[in-house]
């Protein structure tokens, strides 16, 4: 308690020593009165907290002060140059700063290049997108990366140059600004544990200049990489093996988690620190309203550990969300975190990441697919799925990353389960290789010494439907559509923000021709990246046609779900169902209550109507899917892959009068 008082105030003498050098950043502008003083009504609020995680992290080294001073300066500079409806939009959020526990928050992802080409040609689609009920549009990595294989722009040369092949960072801004009139906030990723090999700090380290080789992890031999790799995760085992890349033009060892082209940033360095914290304040100023914080569990490296999920990732991700609520207060940060799932989860706070992708509930819903059963996906929600207040879950089914099956291991020994072998059942069924599996998947990143893998493929080819409209088999190809529609149906009500991966809403199949491109051909995660298909779009109406089946169904539980704040943030109880293949939950609030069933196997199930009068006063539900009115005297059968939301019928009659 003593050493807290001592920092806060030693942060109130900082503060004291700081402000009038910040405070010139606001005099040198006229009428910039009103700006000065919201700056620093926030600023004193944040700074106790700011000061004290970057103490922590870098209080050692003998430019601490000046690193924080430059830190302030910039934060004043970059609060001035904000554009005005951003601070409009700053006040909006900040009064309501639970906007997007809405029922009406719908989240879409796409790269611009693939859907479209460019940016200017992606305005053209805003009315599709508002057809789609979409609320939240991710653009995958659209700035400067090296040609050829740059991971999907996950190596990034430039933060604040979009690549010109995409367009302009003007276009960039024009086109948030547009998004935000049709009722979308854009979404970005904070590509922050790397740059590119060509980012402009990258080529200067290479030319010898100390300040950059600082910026990075290098090494003049292997004994140090040797000593780290002792104990870390190899990330892509078919890229290189281990962690490090020798780079024969520096003789030096870089260390490059993922590709050898994507170097570490060396975050024990506050120079770094602060020049990445300028690059995220400038892509809040283009009008991010999500930062995607990209691979969150690998920003800090400590010897004899694995280098993944270090305190200090928190504390920096925390700093990073200090700064923000001072110089970009609308500004919400999303954690992609791909790890277990208590790790998933410690990234997850007001303080921290608002927003979470929910790899748990993605994985364990394919998991329940696979194998009927739902004992491990309900055992799981049942004491995994809260969250802190003031945060959501981003619920997805496919991303344009694999899937790994990242459930925890007692978990499923909880429920009988052996965790090493379910997982290469799991792998073998997705990837095709298990006998009378539906699925069409390959294999990404095996690793040969331990076995590991995980999978790639869309979601309509994972569920069936590729190998369904090969066997041009009418009952398999429903049953494929079912399948799809039904995990669908899951994300949509089960709290969070649903996350949908365009193409998914049109049965997208896996694109098998990236293998002719030999900047992508050894990287699996292609075959579901799919350019935009426009005859599939063109079809979505038709529902004699799988796209538009999917569509139709599909965008009409968007609007459903739009239609019932009881599925609004993320309160989530799982229920009974007595039933090993029917999934079970209650959402409620603002005074509705929703039963959701789902039947994850092919074959009906019944459903006892004693136990869903546990859940609902009177004798009688509508289920608000199908608009038909279930009796509890009776026993409910759920058909193939069939999901229900019900509602007691005195409460649906209020909620959904034109029913
Ligand atoms: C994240 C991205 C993935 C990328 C990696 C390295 O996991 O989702 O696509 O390969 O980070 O940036
Ligand atoms: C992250 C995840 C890993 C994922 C990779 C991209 O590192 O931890 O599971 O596969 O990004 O593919």
């Amino acid at each position: 308690m003593r050493e807290h008082e001592r920092i806060q105030r030693a942060a109130a003498r900082s503060l004291d020593r700081l402000w009038p050098r910040v405070a010139q950043v606001f005099a040198q502008v006229e009428g910039a009165d009103e700006d000065c003083a919201a700056f620093e009504q926030r600023l004193r609020r944040e700074w106790p907290r700011l000061f004290s995680l970057l103490l922590g992290l870098y209080g050692t080294q003998y430019d601490f002060f000046y690193q924080l001073e430059q830190l302030a300066l910039a934060m004043a500079q970059s609060w001035l140059n904000r554009p005005r409806w951003l601070k409009q939009r700053d006040r909006v959020r900040e009064a309501d700063h639970e906007w997007f526990q809405s029922e009406r928050m719908m989240g879409g992802v796409l790269y611009v290049d693939r859907f479209c080409g460019t940016l200017r040609r992606l305005r053209e689609f805003i009315p599709y997108f508002q057809e789609l009920g979409l609320s939240y549009l991710h653009l995958m990595p659209l700035f400067a990366a090296p040609e050829g294989n740059n991971d999907g722009g996950y190596a990034v040369s430039s933060y604040r140059q979009v690549n010109p092949r995409i367009g302009t960072t003007a276009e960039l801004a024009e086109l948030a600004r547009e998004l935000d009139a049709a009722g979308i906030s854009l979404v970005l990723d904070f590509v922050f544990n790397h740059t590119s090999d060509e980012h402009e700090w990258a080529q200067r380290a290479q030319a010898g200049d100390p300040d950059y080789q600082e910026f990075y992890f290098l090494f003049p031999d292997r004994s140090l990489p040797d000593a780290y790799e002792r104990t870390l995760r190899e990330i892509f085992p078919t890229v290189r093996r281990g962690s490090f890349t020798w780079r024969p033009d520096m003789q030096r060892w870089v260390w490059t988690t993922f590709n050898s082209f994507q170097w570490d940033l060396n975050y024990a360095n506050p120079a770094v620190f602060r020049a990445m914290a300028e690059e995220m304040l400038f892509l809040a100023n283009l009008g991010v309203a999500v930062l995607r914080l990209d691979a969150v569990p690998f920003i800090w490296k400590r010897m004899g550990t694995n280098c993944e999920n270090q305190p200090e990732a928190h504390q920096i991700i925390q700093a990073f969300n200090a700064i923000a609520r001072v110089a970009a207060p609308a500004l919400l940060f999303k954690s992609e975190a791909i790890v277990h799932p208590d790790d998933v989860l410690s990234y997850v706070s007001a303080q921290e990441c608002q927003l979470s992708y929910n790899p748990l509930l993605m994985a364990l819903l394919w998991e329940a697919l696979a194998t009927r059963e739902i004992k491990l996906l309900a055992h799981s929600l049942s004491h995994r799925f809260r969250l802190p207040p003031g945060c959501a879950w981003i619920n997805y089914l496919r991303s344009h990353d694999d899937i790994g099956w990242t459930f925890d291991d007692n978990d499923a020994r909880a429920v009988g389960i052996d965790p090493w072998g379910h997982r290469q059942f799991l792998n073998a069924f997705y990837t095709g290789r298990f006998p009378g599996s539906f699925a069409r998947g390959l294999p990404f990143q095996e690793n040969p010494d331990t076995g590991d893998a995980r999978v790639s493929g869309t979601l309509a080819s994972l569920a069936g439907l590729e190998q369904a409209l090969d066997q041009g088999d009418p009952a398999a190809i429903d049953l494929a559509i079912k399948r799809v529609l039904l995990l669908h149906s899951v994300i949509l009500s089960i709290g969070g923000i649903p996350l949908l991966y365009l193409g998914d809403e049109l049965g997208t199949l896996n694109d098998y021709s990236y293998v002719t491109d030999p900047a992508k051909a050894d990287d699996s995660r292609w075959v579901h990246r799919p350019a935009r298909n426009q005859a599939a779009m063109e079809q979505r109406h038709d529902p004699t046609t799988a796209p538009g089946r999917v569509f139709g169904e599909l965008t009409r539980l968007i609007r459903l779900r739009m239609q019932l704040p009881a599925l609004r943030d993320g309160e989530m109880m799982v229920a009974r169902s007595d039933n090993p293949r029917v999934l079970a939950y209650v959402r409620q609030g603002d005074g509705q209550r929703v039963l959701a069933l789902a039947n994850f196997s092919e074959q009906p199930q019944p459903v006892a109507g004693n136990l869903l009068r546990m859940y609902g006063p009177g004798n009688a539900f509508i289920d608000l899917v199908s608009r038909q009115t279930i009796s509890t005297a009776e026993t409910l059968t759920l058909q193939p892959y069939q999901f229900v939301w019900l509602m007691p019928t005195w409460l649906a009659e209020r909620a959904l009068p034109e029913s």
